[in-house]
């Protein structure tokens, strides 16, 4: 574990950059700092690796003050990844990802064999490895830095903003990579961003700094959002944390109905029987399974639907697997303001109204209470 101990950076004009500064950091999970510009973010991360040394306090490592090791030691155990990757630009890519193997004295061709298993592990196509940064997209750099952060299997990785610098659909890539290389390897690690959702996406704890470098609250993410500490921190989460709170609720107890749907190929019977509910439509399904959209009951013809007459019935939920609020974005833009539910496979397994979904908004809420209620 990693502990600031009452931490402030003062520097030399001055500036506090980080004011008495307070925060257990938990193993093997994701810790975010978050806040505005010039709150103290990087200024925290760089004096964990001792690029910059506190004014006050401590920092210990495992219970050690991470002054008592050799710098260069600490510096090894801890992976460093910047925005837009900061690449060796006169060096290939799998030599920008060898350095620390190098620097620590593995043959040319171990290190070489380890950059392209980590090429591999954060997705990189192994024809890159004899590019050279210029040669890559903004986000295919970022990757190249986590894998370089990554070659010595250090044990702790701070990333300062490491995701900033590429367009929304590529930092959701490199934010889901990141989360499915954490489950593999279970690091260390700290993430310094100012966006907030990305700190509720990745952080098992979120630090929200203000200012002035003082802590405003250090909670998990759905706390967070569910009890901010104050208007600074209930301004900076937005306008929507309620909505995006949903996010961690599971669509697992959603009640599904299963009368409102009927395949493809119904007979007269099978539908009439099937139109007996308060659905305002019935939602078809292929041969396969899957949705292909409503009808009101009386369009629709026995063993042979229309289906270029269906009302389409947009993106369903994986039910069990997507959120409350993934379940609630489906039954608002549907437009029966029904939402489908689908397994796995993407077969209908159910669908669910919006006042359904409502009343399990409203369940999931009181039980948050009570588990707060309870000192959770
Ligand atoms: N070397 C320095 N000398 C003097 N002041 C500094 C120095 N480095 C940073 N600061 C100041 O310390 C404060 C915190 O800076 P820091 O870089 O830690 O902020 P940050 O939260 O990372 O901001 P951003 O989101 O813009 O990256 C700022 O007011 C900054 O101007
Ligand atoms: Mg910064």
């Amino acid at each position: 574990m990693i502990r600031i101990d009452t931490v402030t950076k003062r520097y030399p004009d001055g500036t506090v950059a980080v004011d008495r500064l307070s925060l257990d950091i938990p193993d093997r999970s994701i810790t975010v700092l978050v806040g505005p510009s010039g709150c103290g973010k990087t200024t925290t991360l760089r004096m964990i690796n001792r690029m910059v040394e506190p004014s006050e306090g401590a920092i210990l490592l495992d219970g050690a003050d991470i002054r008592k090791q050799p710098v260069n030691t600490l510096r090894r155990s801890m992976g460093y990844v910047i925005q837009n990757a900061g690449l060796f630009q006169h060096r290939t890519i799998v030599d920008n990802i060898a350095t620390v193997p190098r620097l620590l004295g593995w043959s040319r061709q171990k290190s070489r064999a380890r950059a392209a298993e980590l090429m591999e592990r954060v997705g990189l196509d192994a024809a890159l490895a004899k590019r050279y940064p210029y040669q890559l997209s903004g986000g295919q750099q970022q990757r190249v830095g986590v894998a370089r952060a990554l070659a010595a299997d250090p044990p702790v990785l701070l990333m300062d903003e490491p995701f900033s610098a590429v367009d929304p659909v590529v930092r959701k890539g490199l934010q889901d990579e990141l989360l499915r290389i954490q489950d593999e390897l279970g690091k260390t690690i700290v993430f310094v961003t100012h966006d907030i959702d990305e700190a509720v996406k990745l952080g098992t704890m979120v630090a929200v700094l203000r200012t002035g470098g003082r802590l405003a609250q250090y909670a998990p993410p759905a706390e967070l959002l569910s009890a901010p500490a104050d208007a600074f921190v209930e301004d900076f989460l937005g306008a929507d944390r309620g909505i995006r709170r949903l996010s961690f609720f599971g669509s697992d107890a959603l009640e599904l109905r299963t009368e409102p749907i009927v395949a493809v190929d119904s007979t007269a019977e099978q539908i009439a029987a099937r139109a007996v509910t308060d659905a305002p439509c019935l939602l078809v399904t292929g041969l396969d399974g899957r949705p292909l959209g409503w009808s009101a009951p009386e369009d629709l013809t026995a063993g042979a639907v229309h289906t270029e007459r269906l009302i389409s019935c947009g993106r369903p939920f994986v039910h069990g697997e997507d959120s409350l609020r993934a379940a609630l974005d489906c039954a608002v833009l549907s437009p029966t303001g029904w939402a489908v539910a689908v397994d796995g496979a993407g077969r209908a397994v159910g669908v669910v109204s919006q006042q359904t979904i409502g009343e399990a908004i409203r369940g999931a809420h009181a039980e948050g209470r009570a588990q707060a209620k309870a000192g959770r």
